[in-house]
């Protein structure tokens, strides 16, 4: 059983794609690769591409309002929006804030938060924190991106293997039996340089983008990126699953970061969790950093893989480098 007692629980999901789909064979004829080298190397074989001139809170709404509807609540009732992204419609005020515009969460205090790919696992994390002190009640945690705009569209080590969209929970109090377990999130600024993008802060401002265009893209060493992703989204269920009393065969259903298809089975194999356990749409995705985890989540939930009282884990690892869990009964 839990160790712990569970405070919050989430009691409504929402995901909104972009219409557009950009295929690997799309891919071979802006750049070197193929349809064979994307999909055996990733596992990626279409993602979503944004629309010009649409910010990345419009997804987020669209996938909000279909969360708030789930949970039956106005977002009136909102206390908080909690937003991850790295891919904020500007620079600031935060997108939470251009969200909160959207939807109407007219009492909700809003903001941003930047954990990259561990986004979503950040805000569920701190949610919970939040909802178990007694001071908030209704929380919308969102992780949604359009990285397709600070993607370098002439290299083909990164362009292949990201994509568009949004996702978002609504977290309230919990029954006592159900909702969040437990969470772990971790960081270690040491790698930073692993995974970036130099241009558009305070070193490198928007101003200097003509004299150093190349900073102003997402940059990755592919090779430790990988190596790393497998360690550490390995330790972080570890963490979670025993600190809370749990191993592998406890949990129903596995939802990784959908970044790369060898990493999940590569992480599948250390925690030995079957692959009908494991949940897996990066196929029609990619990796969509911080939407990546409650889009697959909201699709497993409406496609049946979980069911009430089901132990679904949730692992994630992106830039910082960041990385974390939470093990969620349904
Ligand atoms: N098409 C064809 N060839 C390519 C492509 C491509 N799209 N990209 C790279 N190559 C070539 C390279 O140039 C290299 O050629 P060379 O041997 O002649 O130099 C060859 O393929 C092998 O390159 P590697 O980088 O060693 O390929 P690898 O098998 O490591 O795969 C990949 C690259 C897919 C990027 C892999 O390293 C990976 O998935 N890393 C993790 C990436 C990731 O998950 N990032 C995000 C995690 S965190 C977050 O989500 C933000």
């Amino acid at each position: 059983m839990e160790n712990r007692k569970i405070f919050s629980m989430i009691t409504g999901l929402g995901a909104f794609v972009p219409d557009k789909i950009l295929t690997n064979h799309d891919l071979a004829e802006m750049v070197d690769t193929s349809d064979e080298w994307i999909r055996t190397r990733t596992g990626i074989r279409e993602r979503r591409i944004a629309e010009s001139g649409k910010g990345t809170s419009f997804y987020a709404a669209k996938a909000a309002e279909i969360a708030l509807k789930q949970a039956n609540l106005p977002a009136e009732e909102l206390d908080i929006i909690i937003f991850a992204t790295v891919t904020p419609d500007m620079y600031f005020p935060s997108a939470a804030c251009f969200l909160q515009e959207k939807i109407g969460a007219v009492n909700a205090a809003a903001y941003d938060i930047s954990a990259a790919c561990t986004g979503f696992i950040y805000g569920l994390n701190l949610a919970d924190g939040m909802i178990s002190s007694g001071k908030y009640k209704n929380i919308l945690v969102v992780g949604a991106e359009i990285l397709s705009r600070i993607i370098n569209w002439n290299d083909r080590g990164t362009c292949v293997l990201f994509g568009d969209g949004a996702g978002c929970a609504v977290m309230q109090p919990s029954d006592g039996k159900r909702g969040i377990v437990g969470t772990f999130v971790k960081s270690d600024g040491r790698l930073n340089h692993l995974l970036n993008m130099p241009g558009g802060g305070s070193i490198y401002p928007p101003s200097e983008a003509k004299e150093n265009p190349e900073k102003y893209f997402l940059k990755m060493e592919g090779r430790e990126v990988f190596r790393h992703a497998v360690t550490l989204m390995g330790d972080a269920a570890t963490r979670v699953l025993q600190g809370n009393g749990f191993n592998g065969d406890d949990v129903n259903l596995f939802i990784p970061h959908q970044a790369n298809i060898r990493i999940i089975e590569a992480i599948a194999k250390r925690l030995h969790m079957p692959d009908d356990r494991v949940y897996v749409n990066l196929d029609r995705f990619g990796n969509t950093s911080s939407a990546s985890i409650p889009i697959a989540l909201h699709e497993a939930y409406h496609l049946g893989k979980f069911k009430e009282n089901d132990l679904v884990l949730l692992v994630a690892f992106g830039g910082g480098f960041t990385w974390g869990s939470a093990l969620v009964r349904f």
